[in-house]
């Protein structure tokens, strides 16, 4: 593990990136923070309105000014998760930092990630995304108009080499929530 203890999730939607990171966040002892909420609270919208009024790549530049100014505090996040209303103790040095499917994929962003802490990829079949995906209509980066298997197929083989650059990858398949996580506190001790 890098010298600094923040574990980053990354992989694509339906991964389980939250719910794993939250289950590891209270084995560890380490404080919990979800990008994708924090990038809400900043804007004071939902992530579909952002795509919706302002389009993805504003959405996009949003995510990589949030991990700039993760990456300057990266020894105190609490910094900046206490000014956008995260919980987490002040006190407590060590994050859980769970980031939207997308954010590795652009703008260098899997660069700075590793530079902010230990990047762990949720790697699961594109079969298990889409079926646990599929009954939601907030996932704008997948079409207007619904969404099939080969269209997450295409998009995850399309991200892989971003997320091939994580530091460690945890295949999640046949995985509970909660087996992930022990899996990735082997890792990191
Ligand atoms: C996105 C994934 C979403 C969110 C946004 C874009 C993507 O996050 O950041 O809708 O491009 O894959 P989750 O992976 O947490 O669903």
């Amino acid at each position: 593990m890098k010298r600094n203890t923040n574990i980053i999730l990354i992989g694509f939607m339906g991964a389980g990136k939250t719910e794993v990171g939250k289950i590891l966040a209270g084995n560890k002892g380490f404080n919990f923070i979800d990008l994708d909420c924090l990038i809400e609270k900043k804007e004071g919208t939902a992530i579909t309105d952002i795509f919706k009024k302002k389009g993805e790549n504003y959405f996009r530049n949003l995510e990589t000014e949030i991990l700039k100014e993760l990456y300057k505090n990266k020894t105190d996040i609490y910094k900046i998760a206490g000014k956008y209303g995260q919980i987490g103790s002040k006190e407590n040095k060590n994050w859980v930092i769970s980031t939207g499917g997308g954010m590795p994929a652009f703008n260098g962003n899997i660069e700075l990630l590793k530079n902010i802490g230990t990047t762990i990829y949720l790697k699961a079949d594109a079969k298990t995304i889409y079926g646990r995906i599929k009954s939601e209509v907030h996932r704008p980066v997948l079409g207007e108009n619904g969404f099939t298997e080969a269209t997450v197929a295409e998009k995850l083989k399309e991200r892989e080499k971003f997320y091939g650059q994580a530091d460690i990858i945890i295949y999640t398949e046949g995985l509970t929530a909660a087996a992930a996580a022990e899996e990735i506190g082997i890792f990191i001790n």
